[in-house]
């Protein structure tokens, strides 16, 4: 059941299939440089790509462009407080700006940080601080197919193992990444945030929650978490939250916004030196970078985003998305997560070597194939990691109908059908950044 309409629509075109291998190879074998119009389907991410609300349109012309203390900051900072339960909020120009002003307040040279996994925006954050960043991922995250449902958890032994290592004094901060967008978009359990804000509390570290796809996590634990049935998102989301010290936010996900972030916290103290941080990046701390109309979007998408029956309906559209691969044959991670379906590249492509980069290779496929642009997260964009050689398909929200889910999974099909005519990729070019590298690398195919 789909819980919204049109209202508003683009067109869009799949080009010959003459001209996507034009593309591609203009592109360095990189879907990042291709152009949004030679994309049929657009996978890329579910950040900033989604579809606002009539509610949301309506509300951007009430935006207060005020450089100071605008209307639009205090509606956002009610719907931070209702929806999330932080008294300080401060407006980013995204997420990475609140990991900026978060994190370079909180964060020393030499410090050590624990997640359950860093996005890639977070994990270079981290390190721009002179600082380490350490994934806790639980061990059920490596199995793609045991049904486990909160494989985004963190692993707490893996925590203490690190304290054992480092000290207790080099971990200044502990963060959970809910869900758990290196880990398949999988949740991570209430029983888990608990014990992970008692872990942070016994090493005397603060605890962060990045928040981005807090709704969906929500909706995992109503679904799944054995005492949570009865409640409302609403208050799951609360919940969540409740064990935190502090948050980063990527509007662009789960305040239902193209554009937009923010950072918020208990403590005044941090709320202090963060203000003076977001001056210094993002701009005066009730503006931090957006236009009022912005913040206006994000006040009501953050709203949105916990009431009923929005996550219900975007989260069993990923999982359609699942079914429909699965029947068609290709190896997904199971169970699909909140925002993403992941496929298991290393699975279709089991010839080509991990230095080959099955899973970009993959992407490039399903470009050439069907104009569908989906992102490499494995051994490509994470370098030095064992991580698996996935590739996510990211649905942005309230956008996409059945027929284009049909025609994704018709198209990873053909792909799979002919995996021995794909060889691997080798790199040609590179930034100098090796945690950014799959934004901008260049690749060619390996001669075989
Ligand atoms: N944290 C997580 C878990 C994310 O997924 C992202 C962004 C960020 C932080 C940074 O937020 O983009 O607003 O600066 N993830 C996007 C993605 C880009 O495609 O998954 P941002």
């Amino acid at each position: 059941m789909r819980s919204y309409k049109a209202k508003m629509v683009e067109p869009i075109e799949l080009p010959s299939r003459e001209e996507r291998e034009a593309a591609l190879e203009r592109a360095g074998y990189n879907v990042f440089n291709l152009d949004a119009r030679d994309v049929y389907i657009d996978l890329l991410t579910d950040s900033g790509t989604g579809t606002m609300s009539a509610e949301q349109w309506a509300a951007m012309i009430r935006g207060d462009e005020a450089y100071a203390g605008s209307e639009s900051f205090a509606r956002l900072a009610e719907s931070v407080r209702d929806v999330m339960g932080f008294e300080y909020v401060i407006p980013t120009h995204q997420g990475r700006g609140a990991e900026n002003v978060l994190y370079g307040v909180l964060l020393e040279e030499g410090d050590v940080v624990p997640n359950n996994s860093h996005f890639d925006t977070t994990r270079a954050h981290v390190v721009n601080q002179g600082a380490e960043p350490v994934d806790c991922p639980s061990p059920a995250a490596r199995d793609p197919n045991s049904n486990e449902k909160f494989k985004g958890n963190f692993d707490i032994d893996a925590g203490y193992a690190l304290v054992e290592e480092v000290g207790a004094d080099a971990i200044p901060v502990v963060v959970q990444t809910i869900t758990n967008n290196s880990v398949a978009g999988q949740p991570v359990s209430m029983a888990n945030i608990r014990a992970v804000a008692e872990f942070a509390r016994d090493i005397d570290a603060l605890f962060v929650i990045d928040a981005c796809r807090f709704a969906e996590n929500a909706h995992f634990i109503k679904e799944h978490e054995a005492g949570y049935e009865d409640q409302s998102v609403a208050e799951i989301a609360r919940e969540q939250f409740a064990h935190a010290d502090a948050i980063t936010m990527s509007g662009k996900k789960d305040a239902l916004v193209n554009i937009g972030g923010f950072t918020a916290m208990r403590d005044e103290t941090i709320f202090e030196h963060a203000k003076q941080r977001a001056i210094l990046f993002e701009g005066f701390p009730t503006y931090g970078g957006l236009s009022g109309r912005d913040i206006e979007a994000m006040a009501v998408g953050l709203r949105e985003a916990v009431s009923p029956p929005y996550v219900s309906d975007r989260v069993e559209q990923v999982a359609d998305l699942g079914d429909l691969l699965s029947e068609e044959g290709v190896p997904v991670y199971l169970p699909t997560g909140g925002h993403a379906v992941y496929l298991d590249a290393g699975e279709i492509f089991p010839h080509i070597p991990k230095d080959q980069f099955p899973g970009q290779e993959l992407v490039c496929a399903l470009y050439r194939e069907g104009g569908v642009r989906g992102v490499e997260l494995g051994g490509f964009a994470f370098p030095g990691t064992d991580r698996p050689d996935v590739v996510r398909l990211a649905l942005p929200r309230r956008t996409y109908s059945y027929e284009h889910l049909e025609h994704i999974a018709e198209t990873a099909a053909k792909v799979v059908e002919t995996a021995e005519e794909y060889h691997g990729l080798e790199i040609v070019e590179e930034p100098p950044m090796k945690e950014l590298r799959h934004f901008s690398a260049k690749l060619e195919p390996v001669s075989n």
